[in-house]
């Protein structure tokens, strides 16, 4: 059946955040993008809709259809080559040849048109079903959810607001059960309350419902039948399910735990932390848990204008305000718990921003924070492993004009599956190296601003990883270790760092131990007083972002140095200034903020973008990098308006796609009362995690 759909509430195409509406702006990350950006370091830079048939799910079908297998679907890159020794400045490493994904991994699925629809859309041939929505039961015992009988400790037990990143770890044999673990980045209370008018106006037990909506779900799941659906289990013990909120104990560690820029009144020993804020992506390991990164937590604080001079720079560099008491677009949290407050707990900020580990297969471990990997506005950690068996975690600080970071571990895995070696590997994150890079060009004073290739033919250069810290020493003059693992954005500028057009996910190809990094959009490069257009960021007004790629040294993941180019230029392929790597561009599906990306397991990337800046829906694109197909980008799906494609992951039997569709309907004046999208339900917009099968059972992309 075929209803008439509401006519569209307008996608307001606001300057500095790509096609994101305002209210998407306030709530996801405090505005960041109508603050100057916070580093003003001095470190050098370099210079509609095809027609088609909307089903009474919402399901849309259009046109026609078109290894390295690990368990849990980590990322395992061993193997790929000696290290080679440190060089001063790598040269440009040439990508060596790979042949592209042929045969079973070839990426034949009849791309998905831009649209504006309020639906799920996928290819013809595939199905998708909701799997879990904000609200629903994940620990047994947990009330069902009703909008208008919220409480924060229902809301404690119950799956939280805002997917964000998400994946999959087995659980037993047969592949007939697994873990489903979901980042919940942050609430939006006009699409949470009825009656909503202000945060000001939120009662206290709100403010704790939001709190308790943040954070993580692990949620047991199980196949449906023989198929590529997954639903979640619904009776029986499920002892793995459970909720992190923010107000959930966790451990510091690393050589910065105790420090005394960590010290609380409350946590006089500055090792214990309530809680994460602002969960965005993550990282399976191989040991078994999961990495969460904690991103925008700036936008959690008030009273910046209360602490000790000394400390404002600091916060300041992390987009904290420290001359107001309540910043514009505050969340008031401090209504509710006093930590909040910096005026009253000016150490309690620099508890956020840390890579967050959590062991999905044990309820009741208390979740770590790994101050080794540094502190900043962590987009999320996806690690590698060194052809020595050292961990190597790839990071993006997603902030304009901010950093990219590695982190490799002191220690090498242990590769049985004892308790014994689990043990171990549990403590990989806990003391290493922690880099940050820096980029050199091959074509400097080529870079005008426009996206034209510079006469060599490529967006391309060397890089140095340049360490901050090793184990408990600081690498950086005038810095103690501690300085340089909660202040690390200060120690970046301190080392001449490039800036980067927001760095989102980083991503290792587990075939090539390639690493692609999501540069989500950056309109002030090249802005009156912004740093200009350089080799790794060619284009000023950089509204549509593009994917850099990285080869280390030696195909060593530890390495110092390393190699790069910029593969994918975003935009419309009639736009003069997109690349996609040679590919013929009237081929080639419109994309625009890539942010989160994945591989399925026979290499092929797929990207998930937040805020189209072309006007259209979000989506997901899948593209090879190897072979003749390389720069192919097809849209795959698009979500719902208003939504964000804020993550996937394909498990290795590659039948599934998970799908986090993250704030549908936040269009500005939208309400519970008031939708702008009734997805999924048919009644308010609510996020909700999707997966994504082929009717005939076969591979997802092909
Ligand atoms: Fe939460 Fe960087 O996106
Ligand atoms: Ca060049
Ligand atoms: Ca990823």
């Amino acid at each position: 059946m075929t209803a008439p759909l509401p006519p569209p509430r307008s996608l307001p195409l606001l300057p500095g955040h790509g096609g994101r509406s305002a209210m998407t702006c306030l709530y996801r990350c405090g505005n960041a993008c109508a603050h100057p950006a916070p580093n003003t370091s001095g470190n050098e830079y370099f210079g509609e809709v095809a027609a088609a048939a909307v089903s009474r799910r919402g399901l849309l079908r259009v046109g026609s259809l078109g290894a390295l297998v690990i368990g849990a679907g980590v990322t395992l890159g061993s193997g790929l080559g000696k290290g080679g020794a440190a060089e001063a400045v790598a040269p440009p490493v040439a990508p060596p040849a790979q042949p592209g994904p042929t045969g079973r991994g070839a990426l034949t699925f009849r791309a998905v048109p831009p649209n504006t629809l309020d639906a799920v859309v996928v290819p013809n041939g595939y199905d998708h079903a909701v799997l879990m929505t904000w609200g629903d039961p994940v620990e047994p015992g947990a009330p069902a959810w009703s909008v208008d009988r919220q409480s924060a400790a229902a809301q404690a037990r119950q799956f939280g607001f805002n997917n964000d990143w998400l994946a999959t770890a087995p659980l037993g044999r047969g592949g007939r059960r697994a873990l489903l673990v979901v980042n919940h980045e942050y609430t939006n209370e006009d699409l949470m309350f009825r009656g909503f008018t202000s945060v000001e106006a939120l009662s206290v037990e709100q403010l704790r419902i939001a709190m308790a909506a943040h954070g993580l779900s692990v949620v047991e799941i199980e196949r449906v039948g023989a198929t590529g659906q997954w639903r979640p289990v619904r009776t029986g013990p499920r002892r793995h399910n459970r909720r992190i909120t923010a107000r959930t104990p966790m451990r510091l560690t690393g050589p910065a735990a105790g420090s005394s820029l960590l010290r609380t009144a409350a946590d006089p020993r500055g090792v214990t932390v309530l809680g994460s804020l602002n969960n965005c992506a993550g990282g399976l390991t191989p040991w078994g848990t999961v990495l969460s990164g904690e991103e925008n937590f700036n936008q959690y604080f008030v009273g910046g204008d209360g602490v000790p001079a000394a400390a404002k720079p600091a916060l300041n560099r992390y987009g904290i305000t420290t001359t107001a008491r309540y910043p514009a677009g505050s969340r008031r949290w401090e209504r509710a718990d006093a930590r909040f407050d910096l005026a009253v707990n000016p150490n309690e900020a620099n508890r956020f921003g840390w890579i967050v580990e959590v062991d999905p297969y044990d309820a009741r471990s208390t979740p770590r924070k790994h101050t080794a990997l540094g502190r900043f506005k962590h987009e999320g950690a996806e690690i590698m492993l060194a052809p020595d068996g050292r961990i190597v975690a790839y990071m993006g600080d997603d902030e304009r004009f901010d950093y990219l970071y590695k982190f490799v571990s002191d220690k090498r895995i242990r590769r049985g599956d004892s308790a014994a070696d689990k043990a171990h590997n549990l403590t990989l994150l806990e003391s290493g190296t922690l880099y940050v890079a820096k980029f050199d060009a091959t074509s400097a004073g080529e870079i005008d601003g426009s996206g034209a290739l510079p006469s060599d033919g490529a967006f391309d250069g060397g890089g140095r990883w340049i360490p901050l810290a090793r184990g408990n020493r600081s690498l950086v003059a005038g810095m103690s270790v501690d300085a340089v693992l909660v202040h690390t954005r200060l120690a970046a500028d301190a080392v001449g760092a490039t800036k980067m057009d927001r760095p989102e996910d980083v991503q290792p190809n587990p075939r090539t131990g390639k690493v692609y990094v999501a540069l989500t959009n950056n309109t002030r490069r090249g802005a009156a007083g912004q740093p200009g257009p350089d080799e790794p960021n060619p284009r000023s007004d950089n509204r549509h972002g593009h994917i850099l790629e990285i080869v280390e040294a030696g195909g060593d993941s530890a390495a110092e140095t390393f190699g790069w180019s910029v593969p994918i230029v975003c935009g419309d392929p009639a736009d003069p200034s997109s690349y996609f790597a040679g590919f013929d561009k009237s081929q080639v599906s419109p994309i625009s903020c890539p942010d989160n990306l994945e591989f399925d397991v026979h290499g092929n990337l797929w990207i998930s973008t937040d805020g189209n800046a072309l006007g259209a829906n979000d989506g997901l694109f899948a593209v090879p990098v190897e072979g003749p197909g390389r720069g192919h980008v097809k849209q795959f799906l698009t979500v719902p308006r208003g939504a964000e494609q804020a993550s996937a992951y394909l498990p290795p039997d590659n039948r599934t796609a998970f799908v986090s569709v993250q704030h549908p309907g936040e269009i500005d004046g939208a309400t519970v009362d008031d939708p702008a999208s009734t997805w999924p339900h048919g009644t308010f917009a609510q996020p909700a995690v999707v997966t994504v099968w082929r009717l005939d059972g076969g591979e997802i992309g092909r």
